[in-house]
């Protein structure tokens, strides 16, 4: 379990975060991306289980709402393997469900594919499974595209007052969050595709350092970027450093309240107090209609031992709660809609 398939001391050639392995005929399996050992680490880990597929949700070394959402998908092909039962099927669900409470993309995920396995045929159920997991990735990957290009109209519009555009961002809503581009990076690759010169202020985040993951992949793609203490942030937006903030989302509540990594909030106030335009990028299933408001959003508390602080009284929330009015915009695969339009977009 969890033998390391590929070890690399660099980060070329470019691994995909999650892709199917169906080399042997009796056993399929899925190859992630280790995200524990980044950046220090390229580690392939083969998932062969449901059992694998908790542990590596659990123990974030797969992140972020959309790529959660995905490897929970393929958790229940996989937990199909031995037994295609209603009761089975219903175990493996309830199982991946309490991985992680607060991105919605975990329940979004599992509650389609038992939707669609409810429906199908215990014989075909297993290919059914494969396949839907398979189909839920290839939409990641092409909300992750529209995203880019709807985030790159707002850059465009932004760009101009400098030579450089200077974005900042938070935790790590890139490649490594989804299956393709990211989201709240999405743009910023896209407007680098455009020629258009952009310069990244990334947080650290704290306490898991996903900030490191994030000026990792930017490296990875050539994208400039500056790597900052969590507690900068506030200062460089004052100073005028920052054009635009750009962040992805764990959950977004039906009137625009965005759950996504603690940290996020307090630069939304800073930018907000001084003009600067704040944008969520994410796909319409992160966004949670049968959530009022942020009140209803379940903040996860991790283990007090990520602060690494030994023997003191810790709190660890792992997301804060941005509210709707401190947003300039959504961005998601349909297009650009403040909280308020948010409803637009609801099917
Ligand atoms: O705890 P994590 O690393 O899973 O949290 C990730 C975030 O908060 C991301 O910003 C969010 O999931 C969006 S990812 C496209």
């Amino acid at each position: 379990m969890h033998t390391p398939v590929h070890t690399s001391l660099y980060p070329m050639p470019l691994y995909p975060t999650i892709v199917e392995d169906h080399a042997s005929n009796t056993s399929n399996s899925v190859l992630i991306l280790d995200q524990t050992r980044l950046p220090h680490l390229v580690v392939q880990v083969r998932l062969n289980t449901m059992h694998d597929v908790v542990h590596a949700i659990c123990s974030m070394q797969v992140r972020g709402a959309p790529l959660i959402g995905v490897t929970a998908a393929y958790g229940v092909a996989l937990g199909l393997r031995h037994d295609v039962s209603d009761k089975h099927l219903a175990q493996v669900i309830a199982t991946l469900s309490v991985t992680r409470p607060t991105a919605v993309n975990l329940r979004w995920a599992l509650a389609r594919m038992q939707h669609v396995l409810q429906k199908s045929a215990l014989a075909t159920r297993r290919e059914v499974a494969w396949n839907e997991a398979g189909a839920i990735a290839a939409e990641d990957r092409a909300a992750n595209a529209a995203i880019g290009e709807h985030g790159l109209q707002l850059i465009k519009r932004c760009w101009g007052k400098r030579g450089v555009l200077h974005l900042m961002t938070h935790c790590n809503a890139g490649r490594l969050a989804t299956v393709a581009n990211g989201t709240a990076l999405a743009p910023i690759y896209a407007a680098l595709a455009a020629g258009i010169a952009v310069h990244v202020w990334v947080s650290e985040t704290r306490p898991r350092n996903q900030g490191l993951l994030t000026a990792w992949e930017l490296a990875e793609a050539g994208v400039p970027h500056t790597l900052i203490a969590d507690n900068a942030a506030g200062l460089l937006i004052m100073q005028g450093k920052v054009d635009m903030v750009i962040v992805g989302a764990d959950r977004i509540a039906a009137n625009g309240d965005t759950a996504n990594k603690v940290g996020t909030y307090l630069k939304a106030l800073a930018a907000a107090a001084h003009g600067v335009p704040f944008y969520v990028a994410a796909p319409l299933s992160t966004i949670d209609f049968s959530c009022p408001s942020g009140q209803d959003i379940p903040i996860e508390e991790r283990a007090a031992a990520e602060l690494g602080a030994g023997d003191v009284p810790v709190a660890n929330p792992a997301f804060d709660i941005t509210p709707a009015h401190l947003i300039t915009g959504i961005i998601s695969e349909r297009g650009v809609a403040t909280p308020e339009e948010l409803a637009q977009w609801k099917t």
